[in-house]
C-alpha cells in the first residue's frame, strides 16, 4: 500500500513501520493514524508477519505528539472524538494486536508519542531518547490513553509527577522507572529489536497470541485476568503448536511450530 506519512517494510517475518513526517517531528495528524491503523492491520493480518516494530524517521523523534496545529481550535465535542476515535483506531487496537509490536524509541517521545510507544507490548529506546507527556503545558491531558497506561507501567506517584510537571525523562531514568526495557545506541537500536524478535520469532506465534490477551486482560476493567488466563491456557491444549512444542522437548529436538 502507499502511505504519505508512514513507510512500511519486511525483513523476514518482522515488519517495520516507520512514521515519515521529520519535518514535524513525526508529529500524529490524522492521515497519519489512519495510515498507521492500516499498516498495523495489514501486518497483523499478514501470516508471514511475526513481530512488529515501530519507530520514527531521522535521529531525532520517534513522535513528538499529537500534530497540535491540528486540534488547536477544537471544542469540547471535536475534543472528545479525537481522543475516542484515536484511541480506538491506534492505541487500543495495537495493544490487542495479536503479533508482538515492539517500540523503538529513537528520540523524543512526547505526548501522543509516548502514548503511541506505550500501546506497544514493550518499548526499547536509544540513549538519546527523551520521554514526556507535556499535554498540561497546553491546557489539555494524554488523551490517547496516557493518564491509563503511564501508572500501568512506572506506578501512580511517577506518572503523577511527569504528567503534572509536563517534563521530559531521559533514557536511563525510563529504563529505570520500567517505561522501557533497554537502552541502546541510537544506531544500534533497530538491529537489537530485530535480535529480540528473532528470540520471539522461536516461540509458538499462537502461543504468543493468547499470553498477550492473558497479559492484557489484566488491564481491563470488569475482566477477571486470572479466569482469562484459565481459558487461554485451556485453549492451547487443542492447537497443534502445543502437540508439537512438547512433542520436540520429549525427543530432545528444536520445535517446527505448524502455527509459524
Ligand atoms: N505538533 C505539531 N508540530 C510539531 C509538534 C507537534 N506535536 N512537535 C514539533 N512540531 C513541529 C514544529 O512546529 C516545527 O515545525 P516548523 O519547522 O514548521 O515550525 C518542527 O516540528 C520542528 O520542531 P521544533 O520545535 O522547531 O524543534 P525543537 O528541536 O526546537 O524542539 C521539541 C523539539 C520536541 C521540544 C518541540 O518541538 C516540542 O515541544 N514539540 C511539542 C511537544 C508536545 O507538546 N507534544 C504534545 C502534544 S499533545
Amino acid at each position: 500500500m502507499n502511505y504519505q506519512n508512514i513507510l512500511s517494510e519486511t525483513q523476514g517475518a518482522v515488519a517495520i513501520i516507520t512514521i515519515n513526517r521529520p519535518k514535524k517531528l513525526n508529529a500524529l495528524n490524522r492521515e497519519t493514524i489512519q495510515e498507521l491503523h492500516e499498516a498495523f492491520n495489514e501486518a497483523n493480518e499478514d501470516d508471514a508477519i511475526k513481530v512488529i516494530i515501530v519507530t520514527g524517521s531521522g535521529d531525532k523523534a520517534f513522535v513528538a505528539g499529537a500534530d497540535i496545529s491540528e486540534f488547536a481550535n477544537y471544542n469540547v465535542k471535536e475534543g472528545k472524538n479525537l481522543a475516542a476515535k484515536g484511541q480506538a483506531l491506534l492505541f487500543d487496537f495495537i495493544e490487542n494486536l495479536s503479533t508482538p509490536v515492539i517500540a523503538a524509541i529513537n528520540g523524543f517521545a512526547l505526548g501522543g508519542g509516548l502514548e503511541l510507544a506505550m500501546a506497544c507490548h514493550f518499548r526499547v529506546a536509544s540513549d538519546n531518547a527523551k520521554m514526556g507527556l507535556p499535554e498540561v503545558s497546553l491546557g489539555v491531558i494524554p488523551g490517547y490513553g496516557g493518564t491509563q497506561r503511564l501508572p500501568q507501567l512506572i506506578g501512580k506517584g511517577r506518572a503523577m509527577e511527569m504528567i503534572m510537571t509536563a517534563s521530559m525523562i531521559d533514557a536511563e531514568t525510563a529504563c529505570s522507572y520500567g517505561l522501557v526495557n533497554h537502552v541502546k545506541k541510537q544506531e544500534e537500536l533497530i538491529s537489537f529489536c530485530q535480535n529480540i524478535s528473532a528470540k520471539i520469532l522461536r516461540n509458538s506465534t499462537v502461543a504468543i497470541g493468547a499470553a498477550i490477551k492473558a497479559i492484557n486482560a489484566n488491564f481491563k476493567d470488569g475482566i477477571n485476568g486470572f479466569d482469562v488466563e484459565i481459558k487461554q491456557f485451556g485453549k492451547c491444549f487443542g492447537t497443534e503448536d502445543f502437540a508439537e512444542g512438547t512433542t520436540a522437548f520429549l525427543q530432545k529436538r528444536k520445535a517446527d511450530f505448524p502455527g509459524n
